[in-house]
């Protein structure tokens, strides 16, 4: 890569510091990987320690060395503990630790770090509904055009049956379909939050929702959690101290720690986000395994919620199936960002949706997949008996603190060295600084057998029980 050292890279950054309105390391990270990319440091260039760069710039050393983690969390320098940080090499395309595409690194034998539906090859059920798409000719037409943006009618009513449930019933003039939930949470921040705006959410949450809001510019603020997710207190303090416009959670088996709000826990919640006039966005990608779960918190609050849902962890991730119910008012402005975000849902896959709800197959999948999670966890759960361990019994996933002493990127590093993928805490960690001494590992991954996902966890409790020393 051509270098340009001519330029004054401290005066770059001394006026990047001058500008904007984001935490000072933030605008340092952000100038540093500009001029990273635009070949002011060369690859394997050592970067000037913290000390120094912070003396240059007036700023503290822990600015400088927040800067340099950023730059290491997006895949653009390597630290050398004791002999410094290095441009490079550079991950094209790498945005945020734990919220990577399979293909982006070889397949491990035992990968307990993903979560999707099982797999449903060979499903009689699944492959009637494909087979029938190619019969349907108003399928194929909607394949030929382009299409209404928020989702065609009978596909956004679809939508509403899936989201209703319990005392709550969704209305279709308030669905937008999208390409999934991730693509639903992006449209919602798109349009309804602007760069430098603060999001509430758990300390602990979807790394999807994290590399959203970098994207956007959108500053997260985690909020203290106990068994039953979000804290009141905390979220209440968080309005006061900061001006908040959005609180995003996931109150139904919080991913990553399986927990469930009750009743007058949802009820508090919508209370204080109604007192501060704040939006909530309500996640239920996997609360739909839970078929007893309570309203949600839009039912206490539905002029002020809005619910993501979709069917990866019911049914299949790549069919890219996803809804929104939004508060009428604000059903336009979303939809807007679902045509500049790709025109208009995806029809073949709001098709195959539609059909697999309105004939109730979906029925008879879920309960499939709630079946198989169940089977596969009475394998697992035995093994974790004296662990400390949290888990919800429909949930994929074990939230498994590990042993005093060491570090939860410990524990992964050697499972890892034994062909087992597990996700530490620092992946769904607001505060990207935390660490916290927590796994997660799921038991629901459709290209691992149920066999390998036994074998899988059968070494990480070995790492648990004796971590190499
Ligand atoms: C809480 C949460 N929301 C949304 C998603 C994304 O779901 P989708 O595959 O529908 O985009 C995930 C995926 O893991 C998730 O865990």
């Amino acid at each position: 890569m051509h270098v340009n050292s001519k330029i004054d890279r401290v005066s770059i950054l001394r006026k990047a510091l001058t500008e904007g309105s984001d935490l000072k390391y933030k605008r340092l990270s952000a100038q540093l990987e500009a001029m990273i990319r635009e070949g002011h440091f060369a690859q394997g260039e050592k970067l000037p320690t913290h000390r120094r760069l912070a003396d240059q710039l007036s700023v503290t050393a822990g600015t400088v060395s927040k800067a340099y983690s950023e730059l290491h969390l997006n895949g653009l320098v390597n630290s050398h503990v004791g002999s410094g940080t290095y441009v490079g090499p550079i991950e094209h395309g790498k945005t945020f630790s734990n919220f990577e595409n399979y293909e982006d690194f070889p397949r491990e034998n035992f990968d307990l770090s993903r979560s999707s539906a099982l797999t449903l090859k060979d499903n009689p059920v699944f492959r009637k509904t494909l087979e029938q798409m190619t019969l349907r000719q108003d399928v194929i037409t909607q394949m030929s055009q382009y299409g209404p943006e928020q989702g065609y009618v009978e596909h956004r009513k679809a939508g509403a049956n899936w989201i209703s449930h319990q005392s709550f019933k969704a209305s279709y003039d308030q669905v937008i379909c999208t390409n999934g939930a991730q693509h639903a949470l992006f449209c919602i921040l798109l349009a309804l939050l602007k760069r430098g705006d603060a999001l509430l959410s758990e300390s602990f949450t979807y790394p999807g929702l994290i590399s959203a809001c970098r994207s956007l510019g959108i500053n997260i603020i985690g909020l203290a959690m106990d068994d039953e997710g979000i804290l009141p207190s905390a979220l209440d303090a968080a309005c006061k101290k900061n001006k908040v416009s959005a609180l995003y959670c996931m109150p139904t088996m919080q991913n990553p720690t399986t927990a469930v709000m009750s009743e007058a826990r949802r009820v508090a919640i919508a209370e204080i986000c109604l007192k501060h006039n704040i939006l909530i966005l309500e996640d239920e990608a996997h609360a739909v395994l839970e078929k007893e779960r309570p309203p949600p918190i839009s039912f206490y609050a539905p002029e002020r919620s809005i619910i993501i849902s979709s069917l990866s962890k019911a049914v299949a991730a790549g069919i890219r199936a996803g809804f929104i119910h939004a508060p009428s008012t604000l059903v336009q402005r979303i939809s807007r960002a679902v045509r500049s975000t790709c025109w208009m849902p995806t029809p073949i896959a709001m098709s195959v949706a539609c059909h697999l709800i309105e004939t109730n197959a979906i029925k008879s999948l879920l309960d499939l997949q709630i079946s198989e999670i169940s089977r596969r966890k009475s394998l697992v759960s035995p093994m974790f008996q004296h662990k400390n361990v949290k888990t919800h019994k429909h949930s994929p996933y074990y939230w498994i603190e590990v042993p005093h002493g060491w570090r939860a990127s410990d524990i992964a590093e050697e499972a890892k060295q034994k062909n087992c993928l597990v996700s530490t805490a620092e992946a769904f960690a607001v505060d990207r600084h935390r660490t916290a001494p927590y796994l997660r590992a799921s038991v629901s991954n459709p290209t691992v057998s149920e066999q390998g996902i036994v074998s899988g966890f059968k070494i990480l409790l070995d790492v648990l029980n004796n971590p190499a020393t």
